[in-house]
């Protein structure tokens, strides 16, 4: 027993303790975005003048006052007319453009660059994965990056390849996968580095109704499990109905801002034949479409459901 004390009596009084306090609240204020200040920056051949190329561009904001709150492991849907800034906003959540007016904090922390907390899963799996690695390097990669012991990074990967079903695959480049296979190689690397928030930008946009399906279940069985925040951009309102918890609504660029909130009140898994459901999922495309014609005039950020 140490000095000076009489007994082990533990005495609690009014604790108070409450978990998720700090557990990766992604908030964006007054977010504005314009391009063309940033011209320089862009990628051009040799044989083309940039100036040329970026004259008649519009020298306005893609995106203005953009209003957002995403809490701890929430499934967050993006949608939106094709232009208006969808892949700019989660570009800059996680942390690969700037911004050019507001702030974009994660867990009160201005978010300034890519963070090992925020995943990415990128619409083209073939501009994501190296060819040249098998499906187990291209998952490991990440790891391997992180400098995760090997005895450690076996297990993880293995793991995350089950967690999408592609165990039995592990030795095979990417060219003798099927794009659903190969989406799925980005997703497992994403997870095998654990991050909290997964920010995936129309990741299955390019495969058939059937393996898209699939990759559906497969995502709410991997949010279930490992409790993620996912941010998610799709043109499928069916999509965006079967899968999300809140449904963000842009108007058009430019000066895109988000115009409607949904919240989508129904346990998973949901039946999108349900009469119900598929009322709720017209009622978003008419929202939707009164967003992008709006353009600009309505704005409902600050007042989120
Ligand atoms: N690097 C860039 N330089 C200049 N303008 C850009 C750049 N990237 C995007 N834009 C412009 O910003 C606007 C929004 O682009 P963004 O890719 O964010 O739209 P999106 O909503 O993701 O569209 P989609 O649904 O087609 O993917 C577009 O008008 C686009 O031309
Ligand atoms: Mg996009």
């Amino acid at each position: 027993m140490g000095k000076g004390i009489k007994n082990n009596k533990i005495v609690v009084r009014n604790l108070g303790k409450k978990y998720g306090e700090s557990g990766n609240k992604i908030t964006v204020n007054g977010l504005g975005k314009r391009y063309e200040k940033e011209k320089k920056s862009l990628l051009f051949s040799k044989n083309v003048n940039p100036d040329v190329i970026m004259k008649d561009r519009e020298d306005g904001f893609v995106l203005k006052d953009v209003n957002l709150e995403i809490g701890e492991g929430e499934f967050h849907i993006f949608l939106g007319a094709s232009g208006c800034g969808k892949s700019t906003l989660l570009n800059i959540i996680a942390g690969f453009l700037s911004h050019t007016e507001g702030e974009v904090l994660l867990d009160g922390k201005p978010i300034i660059k890519p963070g090992p907390e925020r995943g990415v899963v990128f619409q083209n799996a073939d501009s994501a994965i190296f060819p040249w690695m098998t499906v187990w390097k291209n998952v490991e990669y990440g790891l391997r990056m992180q400098h995760v012991k090997k005895q450690e990074r076996e297990g993880i990967v293995r793991n995350a390849i089950e967690l999408v079903g592609l165990a039995g695959h592990e030795k095979k480049y990417p060219q003798e996968l099927s794009g659903g296979m190969k989406q799925r190689v980005q997703i497992a690397r994403s997870i095998a580095s654990d991050p909290e928030i997964l920010i995936m930008d129309e990741p299955f946009g390019a495969l058939d109704a059937q393996t898209r399906r699939t990759l559906q279940d497969e995502l709410i069985s991997i949010w279930q499990k490992m409790k993620k925040t996912i941010l998610f951009v799709t043109h499928d309102l069916q999509e965006a109905v079967y899968l999300g918890q809140r449904i963000s609504i842009f108007s058009a660029a430019p000066d895109a801002h988000i115009a409607t909130r949904v919240e989508v009140p129904y346990d998973y898994p949901r039946d999108l034949n349900d009469p119900e459901i598929s009322d709720f999922t017209r009622l978003v495309h008419a929202s939707l479409d009164a967003a992008i014609n709006a353009h600009g005039e309505v704005n409902a950020d600050k007042s989120a459901v």
